[in-house]
């Protein structure tokens, strides 16, 4: 963990942003895989983490806002938990290392709420997305299941927001980490690839060294010779000669802080013209989007922008027909490029997306543009220094929406269905990489994983 007074500073920071009551962060459990002992991989609340550093399970914290003062609320293990899980430093002594000296048992949290209550003070918390977090919310505010989404608190969200989106050096240095380990998890996924062996090898290999690293994958690895499918975690499928391979993965380090990078690659180590063709068009527009990156900008702007260069490329290759600016505003590019083109990146791989996208991508000068893919975009405001941000966009031929357009006649006065025809089985490519927002501009984080068609293949080379 950081240093206390990083975590004592943030709380400080939180408290002056909002004007009275209490702030209940919770923390997360185990979740159960198949029976209570049997848990999935425990990941830790990024917020909770954010003010409160532990990294464990079943606390709570609380920032008074009017006293000032800090609690951490969690039980201290008895000898059942010695005997089966080792020693344990005590709920104290944690608490201390993060800078807080207000502890209890866990069963005080509801005296405490209960008491801020009956004096009619406000109790702040987060939207829940965890079942067993709503039934605590629920009974601890005395409020029904179904309906404690709907008492959350708007100020708290904002000033959560506000504070996470600017990362500090320490953050940085630690994405930085986790881009390392993602540089070594593509690389070495490149250095797999070839025909005949499965996705799960390759899949398996990056999750590997993802959890060699320390942490564990940032958010299921997604690889797959049908790249056209936009989250694909399914890695059954036999790799062969005329495909590409799309590797969509990134990892956590032991703070959990993410990486999330996008590179797809011919399994024949060569690029075919056709597919040389369509790489160089998204590789166009990842670095248009990264040249466009810088404080002040709209990123729904740099958004559109990638979608302009896309849509230029397609025509250039007779896919797309018309004046490209007329086709991007009536969403033409989208049957290619039906995504966002990226998104905030911290301790979540999309940062703080638990608090509501539309708080964290979009503000009172920026809102959601409604139309096919770029309602997609979840982030659209101006860009801060000190935002992380991945720009990944992509080109895809996915049959059904083909199909679909091309049954419905939709936006046929800017698409060559004939030509599109000859790509139906493409599958799809994407390129990501990771970003920090300078004073002046934007830096990418970590090494970049090779890129061109030139690094590829060589890298390839060497399999
Ligand atoms: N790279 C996966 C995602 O951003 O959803
Ligand atoms: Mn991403």
């Amino acid at each position: 963990m950081f240093n206390k007074d990083v975590y004592a500073k943030r709380r400080d920071q939180l408290r002056s942003k909002i004007d009275s009551g209490i702030i209940l962060i919770l923390g997360n459990g185990d979740a159960p895989m198949n029976y209570p002992a049997n848990p999935y991989q425990f990941r830790q609340d990024s917020s909770f983490l954010y003010f409160f550093g532990l990294d464990y399970q079943n606390l709570a914290g609380v920032l008074d806002v009017d006293a000032g003062k800090d609690y951490i609320f969690g039980n201290d293990v008895d000898m059942d938990d010695i005997i089966w899980m080792g020693p344990q430093d005590s709920i104290s002594d944690r608490a201390k290392k993060v800078g807080i000296v207000n502890t209890s048992e866990f069963s005080g949290l509801a005296k405490f709420v209960n008491e801020a209550i009956s004096k009619g003070r406000k109790v702040h918390f987060l939207p829940p997305y965890r079942a067993e977090n709503i039934i605590l919310l629920g009974s601890l505010l005395g409020i029904r299941n179904t309906n404690v989404k709907q008492y959350v608190s708007i100020d708290l969200i904002k000033a959560i927001v506000s504070l996470r989106s600017i990362k500090d050096k320490y953050e940085i240095a630690e994405i930085e980490k986790a881009a390392a380990i993602g540089y070594e998890m593509h690389t070495t996924a490149m250095k797999m690839t070839r025909a005949g062996i499965y996705e799960r090898e390759i899949a398996g290999r990056m999750e590997g060294i993802a959890l060699s690293g320390g942490g564990k994958v940032s958010f299921p690895v997604i690889l797959s010779i049908h790249g056209e499918t936009l989250h694909n975690h399914y890695h059954g499928n036999k790799l062969t000669e005329d495909r590409m391979l799309l590797s969509d993965a990134g990892a956590e380090t032991e703070m959990r802080y993410c990486s999330d990078f996008t590179r797809t690659f011919p399994v024949s180590g060569k690029f075919s013209q056709k597919q040389r063709e369509i790489y160089e068009i998204v590789l166009a527009a990842n670095n248009a989007a990264t040249l466009a990156t810088k404080p002040g900008v709209k990123y729904q702007d740099v958004h559109l922008l990638a979608a302009r260069v896309i849509a230029s490329g397609l025509k250039d290759l007779g896919l797309m027909k018309g004046d490209v600016d007329e086709a991007v505003k009536a969403g033409a590019h989208a049957m290619f490029f039906p995504h966002g083109l990226g998104h905030m990146m911290g301790l979540d791989v999309h940062d703080m997306e638990d608090l509501g996208e539309n708080y964290v991508g979009y503000d009172e000068h920026t809102s959601r543009i409604d139309q096919f893919g770029t309602a997609y975009l979840r982030l659209g405001k101006k860009l801060e220094p000190g935002y992380v941000i991945t720009n990944e966009p992509g080109i895809y031929f996915i049959p059904a929406l083909i199909d679909k357009w091309k049954n419905e006649k939709i936006n046929e006065a800017f698409i060559n269905f004939d030509k599109v025809n000859e790509y139906h089985d493409f599958g799809g490519i994407r390129l990501e990489d990771d970003i920090l927002v300078t004073d002046d501009g934007c830096r990418l984080l970590g090494d970049r994983i090779p890129i061109t068609v030139d690094e590829v293949e060589a890298i390839m080379q060497n399999r």
